[in-house]
């Protein structure tokens, strides 16, 4: 799908109001997302405590109350009102919920925040769809300009879901190949926009071909 195509239908209203019934919400969608939560706490621990996070894009928020509960500040930006409006319903944020310091609604390749308003930048499920070099190049410079640390989501290449999605694509049984990036790829291509990978993490060995990873804004 074309981004432009992708990016109207995240504003689309039906869309935002079935996002987390449709990803979320099974029993094994549910677990999909207490894994991701888990392991993003875990690489923010590797930053320090009491972080302000700025969550972009935050989609229905679905990342705010766990970070929240974990003792950090969080800051939620997207583009589409009705992701936000989902995101606002969800229980645990909102004015009234302790460092919680809002939902903006905004474009996330140009930040309007000052240099190095946030200790860490999130970017959960939003890379991978972001193939365009120059707009991840362009997102990549935005994170680094404020915030020394960033945690993203990326497709991988190094584990058994992609190798049986390659094949079924060599084979003509599947017309759908999800481009993928080794480890290597991924910390060139970090480095070129000013980020030093330090840690990436499998989010599946079997299920999944996505990995978190941390990156750290490098020494200049
Ligand atoms: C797949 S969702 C991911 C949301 C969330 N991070 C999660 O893990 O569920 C992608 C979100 O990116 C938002 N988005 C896409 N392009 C954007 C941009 N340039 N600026 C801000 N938000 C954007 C969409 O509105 C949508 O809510």
């Amino acid at each position: 799908m074309a981004w432009t195509e992708r990016r109207e239908g995240w504003t689309d209203e039906d869309v935002a109001s079935d996002y987390d019934a449709r990803r979320f919400a099974g029993p094994m969608q549910r677990r999909k997302h207490a894994n991701d939560a888990r392991l993003v706490r875990g690489l923010l621990a590797r930053v320090g405590a009491g972080l302000h996070v700025l969550d972009a894009p935050t989609g229905t928020g679905r990342m705010v109350q766990d970070l929240l509960a974990a003792g950090h500040r969080v800051t939620g930006i997207d583009l589409s009102e009705p992701m936000l409006h989902q995101a606002l319903q969800s229980p645990g944020a909102g004015p009234n919920a302790g460092g919680f310091r809002g939902f903006l609604s905004g474009e996330i390749e140009r930040l309007p925040f000052r240099d190095d308003a946030f200790d860490a930048v999130i970017s959960l499920r939003f890379l991978f769809h972001a193939k365009d070099p120059e707009v991840r190049a362009r997102l990549l410079a935005e994170f680094h300009r404020v915030s020394p640390w960033m945690i993203g989501h990326v497709r991988s290449r190094e584990n058994l879901k992609h190798a049986g999605r390659w094949l079924r694509s060599h084979a003509g049984l599947s017309r759908r190949y999800r481009p993928a990036q080794g480890r290597r790829e991924l910390a060139s291509e970090l480095a070129s926009c000013g980020w030093r990978l330090v840690e990436s993490t499998p989010v599946s060995r079997v299920f999944s071909d996505k990995v978190l990873f941390l990156a750290q804004r490098s020494a200049t």
